[in-house]
Order: C-alpha cells, then sequence, then structure tokens
C-alpha cells in the first residue's frame, strides 16, 4: 500500500473550483463552492424588505450556532474584514476606563494589543511568544494580581501557528475572579463549539470567510444582550460602534452605512450548506479529516509538525521546512501552486515554517492529492530527507514538557 491510498476515502470528493484556480490551503479567503459563488449574480436593494429579511435570516442562524443559552445574546454584522470585527469588539465592550488583559501566544493576540494601544486604553499582555498556550492558572494569578483588570481578551483558535487555545480554562480562570471574557474565535468558529450554556463569553468574534466558507466582507459579533446594552457610548468609532450598529438593525432592519449585499447572499448559502452538512459538528469532523489525512501523509514524506496532537487545530497546521539545503520555501510555493495548491507561509519567529489549511471546500481526497503535490515537489527540488533541523524538534519539545 503507498503512502496516498493508505487512508480509505469514506466520502464522495468535492468537485475542483469549476475555473481551475488553484485551492486555497490558506486560513480564508478560502476556497468556496460554485453556489456560493452563484448566489453573488444578483443584485439586492441595501434597503429593500428582501435584503433585510436576509440580514435578520443571517443574524437569526449565526446566533443559532451558540445552542441553548443563545436567547441572552444577539448578533451583530460588521462591515470590513475580520480585524474591523475585533476592534469593534474590543472598543465597544471594554470601556474606556476599563482595562484588558490580553492573552497572546502568536500574531492575533498581538493585534488585540495593537488595537488597544491605538484606542489608548489600558492594557498588559501575557505574551506566551509563538505558539506556547496561556493556561488558566497563569490568567488567574495574573486577574489575582491586578484588580483593575475588567476584560480578558483571548485567541481561540491561534491561526499563526495553528494551536487551539484552551478556552474553557481560560473562561473558568476569568468568572472565577469575577472578569469578563471577550473572545477571538475568527478561524475558529463553525467547527470548534462555543455553547453558551457550556462556555461562559460575554462576546465573540468571528468573520465571513473563515469556517463558513463565504467570500470576504464582513465579520460578525455574538454578544450577550445586556453588555450591547451597556457598550452605549463607549466606542472610539462611529462606524465600528457595535451598540450604535445593533440598535440601528433592530429599529429599521438595516445596517447603519452601505453593506456587502452580494458577500450577505453569498453567506446565507454558505451557511445553509453548514446546516446540511451537520453544522458545527458535521463540519468540524470534515476539517478534523482533513488536517489528519495532511498531517499523516506529510509526516510519511519526513515533515514534521510545530504541535503534538492535543494542540492541534482541525484549522491550519504548521509544519517546520525541511533541514535539507536544496529546501527552500519561496520555490516549494511556486512549484506547489503549480500543481494547483496556494499554501501559506510560517509565522513562526524561532523555526522556518509553512503552514497548511484544512478549512473551505476541502476533504480528504483533495488532501491526499496536496500530499502527493508535496512528494512530487520535493523531488523535482532534489529535497532526499524532509526532516527538519535537530533545533526546531528541540523547541517542539518546550511544549510536551
Ligand atoms: C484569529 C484571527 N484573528 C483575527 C484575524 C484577522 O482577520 P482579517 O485578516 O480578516 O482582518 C484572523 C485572520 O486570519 C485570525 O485568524
Amino acid at each position: 500500500m503507498t503512502l496516498l491510498d493508505s487512508n480509505a476515502a469514506t466520502t464522495k470528493p468535492l468537485e475542483d473550483p469549476r475555473l481551475k484556480e488553484p485551492f486555497l490551503l490558506t486560513p480564508g479567503p478560502l476556497t468556496t463552492s460554485y453556489a456560493v459563488k452563484q448566489a453573488m449574480l444578483r443584485d439586492w436593494g441595501s434597503w429593500d424588505q428582501d435584503f433585510r429579511d436576509m440580514t435578520l435570516k443571517m443574524r437569526v442562524e449565526l446566533l443559532a450556532m451558540i445552542g441553548p443559552g443563545r436567547e441572552d445574546f444577539d448578533c451583530v454584522p460588521m462591515q470590513g474584514s475580520g480585524t474591523f470585527s475585533v476592534e469593534a469588539m474590543l472598543g465597544s465592550f471594554v470601556p474606556r476606563d476599563g482595562k484588558a488583559l490580553v492573552l497572546a501566544n502568536g500574531a492575533y493576540g498581538q493585534r488585540s494589543a495593537q488595537t488597544f494601544a491605538y484606542l489608548g486604553r489600558d492594557h498588559v499582555v501575557l505574551d506566551k511568544g509563538d505558539y506556547l498556550p496561556p493556561r488558566g492558572e497563569e490568567v488567574a494569578k495574573i486577574l489575582n494580581d491586578d484588580p483593575a483588570i475588567s476584560h480578558v481578551v483571548a485567541i481561540h483558535c491561534e491561526t499563526s501557528s495553528g494551536i487551539l487555545n484552551p478556552i474553557d480554562e481560560i473562561s473558568q480562570a476569568t468568572y472565577g475572579a469575577g472578569r469578563k471574557l471577550l473572545i477571538d474565535s475568527m478561524s475558529a468558529f463553525g467547527v470548534i463549539p462555543l455553547e453558551a450554556d457550556q462556555i461562559r463569553y460575554e462576546a465573540v468574534v468571528s468573520s465571513a470567510n473563515k469556517c463558513i466558507e463565504g467570500v470576504p466582507g464582513f465579520g460578525f459579533i455574538i454578544a450577550r444582550k445586556s453588555e450591547l446594552l451597556a457598550a452605549k457610548g463607549n466606542s472610539h468609532s462611529l462606524s465600528l460602534d457595535v451598540h450604535a450598529q445593533w440598535d440601528h438593525m433592530n429599529k429599521t432592519g438595516q445596517w447603519r452605512f452601505t453593506p456587502p449585499t452580494h458577500v450577505v447572499a453569498a453567506f446565507l448559502e454558505a451557511l445553509h450548506a453548514h446546516q446540511r452538512e451537520g453544522g458545527v459538528e458535521g463540519r468540524g469532523a470534515r476539517y478534523a479529516r482533513n488536517r489528519d489525512v495532511v498531517v499523516s501523509g506529510m509526516r510519511e514524506l519526513g515533515f514534521e509538525t510545530l504541535l503534538a496532537k492535543r494542540w492541534l487545530s482541525p484549522i491550519i497546521v504548521t509544519f517546520f521546512c525541511p533541514d535539507d539545503p536544496n529546501f527552500e520555501f519561496g520555490k516549494f510555493y511556486d512549484l506547489m501552486k503549480d500543481k494547483g495548491f496556494i499554501i501559506y507561509p510560517g509565522k513562526l519567529t524561532i523555526a522556518e515554517s509553512f503552514r497548511i489549511g484544512c478549512i473551505g471546500q476541502m476533504d480528504e481526497h483533495i488532501m491526499r492529492r496536496v500530499v502527493k503535490a508535496a512528494q512530487q515537489t520535493l523531488a523535482e527540488m532534489g529535497v532526499e530527507n524532509a526532516n527538519p533541523p535537530a533545533d526546531a524538534l528541540l523547541e517542539r519539545a518546550k511544549l510536551d514538557a
């Protein structure tokens, strides 16, 4: 049995992109279905009742994804990329005299800290470096030592390494100390459960072009209604004021400023595909299978992942670059693209790395083709061994310790 048929196929293959563009093995924008693209072919009046109905439907269906307990929450879509919605959440829910503890283990934690710096709001950062997870007991200690901290900001899946942070223990530590939790679940929402009666939080943010498999153009904030009410007057920004957007949407059914109408139409199509697939559980299972197939296939080629299984998300996986002197990431990227796969550079500072996304219109059959393309590419580059350098493995041992 060869490497590529060692995992028996269990599902009907997804179709390749009809315009023959490469698959995007990236964490959003990602490969979308033809039906999602097709939903953008007609125009909608932003003021018209049909579009208002679409907006309401989308808000209700997104809210349903947090399960029992959702009655206490509401969903507020916000124009722009994911960062706009994170900034909207931070600026609207952390009061001007509040103080945030940002849990950082990668680029997106750092970006939240940077956002507070722009906003001029008091904050401290627990910086765990490139990928080490912030743990509940560390959070509890910081909160105990600093009574001025009102909010904790956590990244659910830190997409820069692919680590799934321990959001459960972070939530317990936060509320155990009587503080409030805000979650950036940009790349995890829709595949990792965040049920309101299981994990306590005040607000969570994600965007259209991640695990729901829509196209880029807006994000959404799901927040406790009591926080939405209390957020009046907090925001530093007119356009990113979550309270104002919520209030206006509830009163008029409309977005405050021009909405990305086509993106919303595509997103509704994507949401219905998510539901047909079995919601968070069904989609999560496909992505986990994608990850398992690509990780085991790449390991057979000699590649190593940054993270051990306990921390590997079904969203994106970081692989160390091989130590072989013939390996050069730029060339590997180009040759993979020639074979129809766009991969993603790594973001680690401690070792050379690259990432392969598991999300989007991708399945295990496609993941096997990715591994085969990597195998051929290594051969073309004259790389005999994809093992990483010894220091990369020493670095990895820190997390296992
Ligand atoms: C965890 C996380 N937060 C924030 C962002 C920023 O989103 P955007 O690039 O859409 O602004 C991303 C993007 O991948 C992300 O993964």
